[in-house]
């Protein structure tokens, strides 16, 4: 598909509103992040969107509109609590849950009686709205589970190809989506935090609760089962600890891996020289924080880098939208840095069961990070069929190349697991090597699934799996 690129100019944001008017799609700056944005009231343009982004038609889209005074053409009813938070926050980074009207396809709510209703700030994406004079539909431009798009030069990088065109706009101001809030329930509740923070809406509104989506201790409560959000290619992981060991810590991660790490200025210093650092401003800045995440992120993919770490973050304020972006990008696994153990899987070819044991292994939660290499390896993908096994035990290969094992690997590995006897007894002697069956206090090997049918690999991934479980790190 051919893709038009549209500058700032009133010709040009013109010639983009007539694209969306005849059906097509437009991704447009906001001060949150880029849009992809068709007619919100035709179900046949709402669809392109699910279809340019590869994104599930369960999750439900935000309507975007010029001024408030509209939102009653589209929802059912304007609660008190809507025109209070639009006196105060609109036009802004807050996206309001209301009954909705028919009007409104099922394409758009996914079948929800609810829609979501946001006027945004940004000045480009008002005259568009304007231009459009129909309600837009848009999600964040970004292809589906990659981090959202806060430049023009994301934007590209995602959609080009993908849409009808794309206006040329600033980096977004704010950087993270905004604040979607249920005006529907019985107690107004925040859904995702965002922009405007929560703080903010209980100054207007009084009692607001925050929907539960991560546990106290900070996991997902239905891990694996949620979509992948804002991941880049790299895992990540959030580190704790203390920053002369979290120095440390990376310095001997950056051995095995190329590793970035996402961190505050005033922290910068105790870095060591072999990881990639990308500041994300002053630790007593949030908007700072909000503004940079995804672009550090994004950064990560164009260094090719492997393994990003970041720090933790507060809880309240703008904080609690990067912390709820950060931790989702590393499903909450946080590694404390003190006692944080450094694993290698070994197998034959590095294409089957040390990726997949990983992969599963590095979403185990453990406090610890996994690699994985081969005796005889090197620069091919995993095997197909190891790739399908390990997605249904929640790990993703689909980026794994295989690689020989090194000295240096072998070195920087506190703990040194292999699939059979034999991979062990061909390492040097005097390193800290088991087989994995062997530290999880149980015998045998781990047989090599290379060349099968998907049952065999699947038994295969629930072995692996099964001891994993019962190792101790
Ligand atoms: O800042 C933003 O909100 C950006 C810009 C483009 O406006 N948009 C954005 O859209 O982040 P999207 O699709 O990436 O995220 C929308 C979120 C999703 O988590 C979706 O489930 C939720 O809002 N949402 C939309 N309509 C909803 C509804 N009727 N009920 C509950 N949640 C809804
Ligand atoms: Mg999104």
């Amino acid at each position: 598909m051919e893709t038009r690129i549209f500058e700032n100019t009133k010709d040009d944001i013109k010639q983009a509103a007539e694209l969306i008017k005849s059906g097509e799609t437009v991704v447009f700056p906001t001060e949150t992040v880029y849009g992809l944005g068709a007619n919100a009231l035709d179900a046949v343009a709402v669809k392109k969107i699910f279809a340019a982004k590869g994104r599930p038609s369960d999750n439900p889209l935000i309507v975007h509109i010029a001024d408030f005074e509209s939102a009653g053409q589209f929802a059912a009813e304007i609660p008190e609590t809507a025109k209070l938070l639009a006196e105060k926050f609109c036009p802004g980074p807050l996206t309001m849950i209301l009954k909705k009207k028919s009007v409104i396809p099922d394409e758009v709510s996914a079948g929800l009686d609810t829609v979501g209703i946001r006027i945004p700030a940004d000045k480009i994406a008002r005259e568009f709205l304007k231009e459009c004079g129909v309600p837009v539909a848009a999600p964040s431009a970004n292809v589906s589970g990659r981090p959202s798009p806060t430049s023009f030069e994301h934007v590209l990088d995602d959609m080009s190809g993908r849409v009808s065109g794309i206006i040329h706009g600033e980096n977004a101001v704010v950087g993270l989506e905004s604040t979607v809030i249920d005006l529907t329930a019985e107690t107004p509740t925040v859904l995702r935090p965002g922009g405007i923070s929560v703080e903010e809406l209980r100054d207007v509104l009084g009692d607001v609760l925050v929907s539960g989506e991560l546990k106290d201790d900070g996991i997902p409560k239905a891990p694996g089962m949620k979509y992948k959000h804002y991941s880049p290619k790299g895992q990540t992981f959030i580190l704790s600890g203390d920053v002369t060991d979290v120095a440390q810590f990376l310095e001997k991660r950056s051995k095995v891996n190329p590793t970035a790490v996402l961190i505050f200025d005033e922290f910068k210093a105790f870095m060591p020289k072999t990881v990639v650092v990308l500041s994300l401003g002053s630790k007593d800045v949030p908007e700072t924080a909000a503004n940079r995440l995804f672009d550090c992120l994004r950064e990560c993919d164009k260094l090719g880098i492997k393994e990003i770490y970041a720090p933790e973050i507060p809880d309240n304020g703008l904080w609690r939208a990067v912390k709820n972006r950060l931790y989702k990008a590393a499903s909450a696994r946080v590694i404390n840095v003190k006692n944080a153990k450094s694993v290698l899987f070994v197998c034959t070819g590095n294409t089957c069961r040390s990726p997949m044991a990983e992969g599963i292994f590095n979403n185990s939660r453990k406090n610890a990070i996994a690699v994985s290499a081969g005796l005889m390896a090197g620069g091919t993908r995993a095997e197909e069929n190891a790739v399908k096994a390990a997605l249904e035990f929640g790990a993703d290969l689909k980026n794994h190349i295989s690689r020989q094992i090194t000295k240096e690997l072998l070195e920087n590995s506190d703990i040194i697991l292999t699939m059979t006897e034999a991979h062990k007894k061909s390492l040097p002697q005097g390193l800290n090597v088991k087989t994995l069956a062997e530290f999880a206090n149980e015998s045998g090997d781990v047989a090599d699934p290379y060349g099968c049918g998907i049952e065999v690999y699947r038994q295969t991934a629930k072995q692996i799996n099964k001891l994993i479980e019962k190792l101790e790190i």
